[in-house]
Order: structure tokens, then C-alpha cells, then sequence
């Protein structure tokens, strides 16, 4: 008998999409995970003719839909997703959610965590603090998810220098640099070790 434990992946991005294509390339040659779902926001994001190109199902939801109905969680169970990965993504993420993924949902920030993170910080808001602060290095942070920003239990952090010549702009791509490097790899160890803890209870 073969077993397929390939983890279907549901990616929530609300913008260019330059990490989920990331994630999408990585998981094209991997037996661990598969990207089944794009869940998007924006009907004008970048991250939806990605998904064309890769032939990834999307759906585009509204704020309605995704806090006052199940809607977004029947489509996740009808694709048999096992695991969200934010990319970009801007909503709050609902209770129903985070009960329904306990520890299977993961999020990158641009910054290093607990600071510049929270409501309000996000994109080029987050570089422009980190400017304002004559930060000498910042980076990224990889996290579990839960019901408030940017507050789940850490996962993984990795940093680049700033030079004091750098501005909001080049903070920025230093840090989409280094998402770049590393969120895809962490995705597919943390589902790893998902499985192998899944297997343990069994
Ligand atoms: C990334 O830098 C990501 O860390 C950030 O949005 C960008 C999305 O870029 N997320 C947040 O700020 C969430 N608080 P992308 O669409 O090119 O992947």
C-alpha cells in the first residue's frame, strides 16, 4: 500500500506574493507539503496571477465572509488542508480559525519580534520604525499563530546588518531577502515535526 502523508498547504497572502512564490517553487519538489489553496483578500493582488501560473486553486474573500461566516473553513476542509501558512497577510486571523489549525498556522513578520510587531505594523510601516529607531540590524521572524498580532510562541529569527546609510526602502529589501532564504525551509521543518509528533500520539 503507498502512503501519501504529503500536508495539503493553504497559503493567505494579501499582496505581491513574492514569498508564497517562494513557498510554491520549494513545495513543487517536496513530499512533505503540496500548496492546494491560495486564500487572498485583494482582488488587485500580485499573489493571484501566481497562483495561475502555478495552477493553485484561489479564492478571494471578503472581511464578511471571513468573521461572520464558516465559509473560508468548509473551503479549507473540501481541499483537506492541514496547514496555513500568512504570507503577507493582513486580516486578523478569527478564533474559529486558530481552534480549528491549533499550532498549524504560521506567520512571517518583517522584524524582529516582540518589537515592531501589532496592530498597524506591518509593510513599509514596519521598515519606517525600525528607520525612525537607528536600528543597527533587524530581520525576521517566523511564528505560530494565535488571536492577537503577532503574539504567538516564536519559531525562528534570522537577522541582517543596517547600515545608517540604509532607509526604509533598502531595510525593506534586506529583510524580503532574508524571508526569501529562509520561510519556505522553516515551513516544511515545522511540518515535519507536526507529522512526526501526529505519529507519536498515534
Ligand atoms: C513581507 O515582507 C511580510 O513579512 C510582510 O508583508 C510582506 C509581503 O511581501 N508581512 C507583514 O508585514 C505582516 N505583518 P510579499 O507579498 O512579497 O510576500
Amino acid at each position: 500500500m503507498i502512503m501519501d502523508n504529503t500536508v495539503n498547504i493553504a497559503i493567505f497572502a494579501s499582496g505581491g506574493g513574492s514569498n508564497a512564490r517562494k513557498i510554491m517553487e520549494h513545495f513543487q519538489a517536496s513530499q512533505i507539503g503540496k500548496v492546494a489553496l491560495i486564500v487572498c483578500n485583494k482582488p488587485e493582488a500580485g499573489v493571484l496571477d501566481i497562483a495561475r501560473e502555478f495552477d493553485i486553486p484561489s479564492i478571494l474573500i471578503t472581511r464578511k465572509q471571513f468573521y461572520e461566516s464558516r465559509d473560508v473553513l468548509e473551503t479549507l476542509e473540501k481541499y483537506n488542508i492541514g496547514f496555513i501558512v500568512l504570507a503577507g497577510f493582513l486580516w486578523l486571523i478569527p478564533d474559529y480559525l486558530v481552534q480549528a489549525y491549533p499550532n498549524k498556522i504560521v506567520n512571517i513578520h518583517p522584524a524582529l519580534l516582540p518589537k515592531y510587531g501589532g496592530k498597524g505594523m506591518y509593510g513599509m510601516n514596519v521598515h519606517k520604525a525600525v528607520k525612525a529607531n537607528g536600528e543597527s540590524q533587524s530581520g525576521i521572524s517566523i511564528h505560530f499563530v494565535n488571536e492577537h498580532y503577532d503574539e504567538g510562541n516564536l519559531i525562528f529569527q534570522a537577522t541582517c546588518a543596517l547600515k545608517p546609510e540604509d532607509d526604509a526602502a533598502t531595510i525593506a529589501k534586506k529583510v524580503l531577502e532574508v524571508e526569501h532564504r529562509h520561510y519556505a525551509r522553516v515551513i516544511e521543518t515545522i511540518i515535519q515535526t507536526m507529522q512526526k509528533e501526529e505519529r507519536n500520539d498515534l
